[in-house]
C-alpha cells in the first residue's frame, strides 16, 4: 500500500514537471523569431533599446546611427543582429555594418524620411561620371553600406516604404539638385543578403548593389506605381556572383536592371557584372523590360543565366540597350522559361540608346553584343516578336533563339520581326523568324546553350538563426 502511494505521487509530481517545461519550452518558441541567413550573430538589440519611437511620427535617425555604430564593436566578436519591432519608423538615411543583421518583424514599416535636407550628398559613382538625375553628387541611400562584408538585411517580410512622391514631383518639376537616393545600396562589399522584404514607392531605384561580389537577393517584392520615373528594382552594377530568387516586382522602370558603368567612367573602371542568377521572377512594367543588360555596360556584362521569369504587362521580355561610345560588352547571356503576357516586343535589342555621362564620350568605343541565347518561351498578345537593332559596322551576333511560341495580338504590327545588323540562328520559333536569323530545323529545337554547372553562390550555405524578443 505504501509502496503504491510512493508511486503514484511520484508519476504525479513527473506529469507536473513534463507539464511545466512544456508551457516554458512553448513560450520561448513565441517569443523566438526564426529566418534563415548567410550567418547567426552572437549578440542581439532591438531599435527600442536605442530609444526608437514606431508611432510614425517620431525621427528613428538618430536611434538607427547610434545603434548601429554601438553593434559594429561586436564586428569581431561573432556579428549583432539589431531588431525593428512592429510599428512605423520615421527615418532618415543610415549605414550599416559589418557581420551584422537588420531584422524587420513582419509589421515593422520603415518610412523614409520626407526632409531633403536630412539626406547627405555623396560623390558620383567612379564608374558612371556623373549622377543619373543631374551632373553632380548624389543623395545617399535611405540604408548605405560601403567596404563591408558579411551583411544581411531581411524580415518576415517587413517594409521599407520611400515615400518617393515627393521626390517624383521634384524630379518632374526639374527642380532636383541631386540625384534621388535608392533605398539600399551596397558598395564595395562582400557577403550580402537581402531578403524577405517589401519596398515601396521608391525615390529612384530600389536595390543596388554595386563593386560587391557573393549577394543573395531573394523573396523581395517591390511595390511603386507603373509611372513613377526610374523606379528600377534590382540593378546588379559592377557585381559577381550574385542570386536573385524569389521575386515580384510591380514598377515604373526595368524590374532588372543589370549595369556595368557608363561611357568612359565605366570603360576606365573596367569592373564587369558576371555570374548573376537570375529565376523565378514575376515582373509587371507596362512601360519598361522585365530585364535589362544595359544600357550602362560600358565595364561588360557576361555570363548572366536567367531562368523562370512571367511578364504580366511589360513593354518588352529581355531588352539589351546600348550605343555607340558605350564600348564594353554582353556576352554569354542565357535565358530559358520566359512566360510572357501582353507586350510589344518580346524580344529587344537597341543599339542607338542615346544618353551618354558628358559630350567626352568616345564615339570610337562600340559595344561587342555577343552569344545571347533565349529558349523555351511562351508568349501571348504581343505586339511584334522582335525589334532586334545593332549597330552599323558592329553587328550583334551569336544570337540564339529556340523553342518559342509567341502568340500575337489583334492588333499586332503586320512584320512581327525586324531585325537590322545582327547575326545568329533559330529553331522552332513562331512566327517565322527574319533572314538573319535562320531556321535550323525543328530537330534542333533545345539547341540554344544554358549552362548546367553551379555557380558559386548556388552553393553558399544558408543557416537557421533566430532572434529572442526580450
Ligand atoms: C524567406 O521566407 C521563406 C518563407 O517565409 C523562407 O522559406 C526562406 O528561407 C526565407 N529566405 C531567406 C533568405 O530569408
Ligand atoms: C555613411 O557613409 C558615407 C560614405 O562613407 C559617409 O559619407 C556618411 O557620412 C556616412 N553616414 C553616417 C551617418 O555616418
Ligand atoms: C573601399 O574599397 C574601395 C575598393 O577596394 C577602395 O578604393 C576605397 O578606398 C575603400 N574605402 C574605404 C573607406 O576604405
Ligand atoms: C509581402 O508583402 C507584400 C505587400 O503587402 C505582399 O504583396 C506579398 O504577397 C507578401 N509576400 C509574402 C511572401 O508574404
Ligand atoms: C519548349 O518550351 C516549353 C515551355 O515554353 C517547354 O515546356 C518544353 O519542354 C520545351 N521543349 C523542348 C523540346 O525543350
Ligand atoms: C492585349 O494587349 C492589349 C494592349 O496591347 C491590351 O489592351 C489588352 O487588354 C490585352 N488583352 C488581354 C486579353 O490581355
Amino acid at each position: 500500500m505504501k509502496t503504491i502511494w510512493v508511486l503514484v505521487v511520484l508519476m504525479v509530481g513527473v506529469v507536473n514537471l513534463r507539464g511545466a517545461e512544456c508551457r516554458k519550452a512553448k513560450k520561448r518558441v513565441e517569443n523566438t523569431l526564426e529566418y534563415s541567413a548567410i550567418s547567426c550573430r552572437a549578440h542581439s538589440a532591438s531599435i527600442t533599446d536605442y530609444g526608437g519611437i514606431g508611432d510614425g511620427k517620431t525621427s528613428n535617425t538618430k536611434a538607427f546611427r547610434e545603434a548601429i555604430s554601438h553593434l559594429s564593436r561586436y564586428e569581431a566578436d561573432g556579428g549583432a543582429q539589431l531588431f525593428v519591432p512592429p510599428g512605423q519608423w520615421l527615418t532618415g538615411s543610415f549605414n550599416l555594418t559589418s557581420h551584422f543583421t537588420l531584422f524587420l518583424h513582419k509589421d515593422a514599416v520603415l518610412l523614409a524620411s520626407q526632409e531633403i535636407s536630412e539626406w547627405a550628398v555623396i560623390a558620383p559613382l567612379p564608374s558612371y561620371g556623373h549622377g543619373r538625375d543631374t551632373a553632380g553628387g548624389r543623395y545617399i541611400s535611405l540604408i548605405f553600406g560601403t567596404n563591408l562584408t558579411d551583411v544581411v538585411v531581411t524580415g518576415e517580410n517587413g517594409t521599407i516604404d520611400g515615400q518617393g512622391a515627393l521626390w517624383w514631383q521634384q524630379f518632374h518639376k526639374k527642380k532636383l539638385k541631386y540625384t534621388r537616393p535608392y533605398l539600399i545600396e551596397i558598395m564595395h562589399s562582400d557577403n550580402i543578403q537581402i531578403s524577405n522584404l517589401t519596398f515601396l514607392n521608391s525615390p529612384s531605384w530600389n536595390v543596388h548593389p554595386v563593386y560587391s561580389s557573393n549577394i543573395i537577393i531573394q523573396g523581395i517584392t517591390i511595390l511603386a506605381p507603373v509611372t513613377s520615373p526610374n523606379t528600377d528594382g534590382i540593378n546588379p552594377d559592377s557585381c559577381t556572383n550574385t542570386k536573385i530568387e524569389d521575386t515580384y516586382i510591380v514598377s515604373g522602370d526595368d524590374c532588372i536592371a543589370v549595369k556595368s558603368g557608363w561611357d568612359e567612367y565605366g570603360i576606365s573602371y573596367g569592373m564587369p557584372t558576371k555570374q548573376l542568377i537570375i529565376r523565378r521572377l514575376t515582373c509587371i512594367s507596362p512601360y519598361s523590360a522585365a530585364i535589362a543588360l544595359g544600357s550602362e555596360m560600358s565595364g561588360g556584362i557576361e555570363d548572366v543565366r536567367a531562368e523562370d521569369i512571367t511578364a504580366i504587362n511589360t513593354e518588352s521580355g529581355v531588352r539589351i540597350k546600348t550605343g555607340v561610345g558605350r564600348g564594353g560588352y554582353v556576352k554569354d547571356i542565357y535565358v530559358k522559361g520566359m512566360n510572357l503576357h501582353t507586350m510589344k516586343w518580346v524580344f529587344w535589342m537597341t543599339g542607338n540608346y542615346g544618353s551618354h555621362a558628358d559630350s567626352h564620350y568616345d564615339p570610337k568605343a562600340l559595344p561587342v553584343i555577343q552569344g545571347i541565347n533565349y529558349r523555351d518561351i511562351t508568349a501571348e498578345n504581343v505586339s511584334m516578336a522582335a525589334r532586334l537593332e545593332g549597330i552599323s559596322g558592329d553587328p550583334f551576333t551569336g544570337i540564339c533563339i529556340s523553342n518559342a511560341t509567341i502568340g500575337l495580338a489583334k492588333k499586332a504590327k503586320k512584320v512581327p520581326w525586324t531585325c537590322t545588323d545582327i547575326a545568329g540562328v533559330t529553331s522552332g520559333v513562331l512566327p517565322k523568324p527574319c533572314s538573319s536569323l535562320p531556321d535550323q530545323g525543328p530537330e534542333k529545337v533545345g539547341m540554344c546553350s544554358f549552362p548546367t554547372d553551379n555557380l558559386p553562390i548556388d552553393d553558399v550555405e544558408i543557416k537557421k538563426c533566430s532572434y529572442r524578443m526580450g
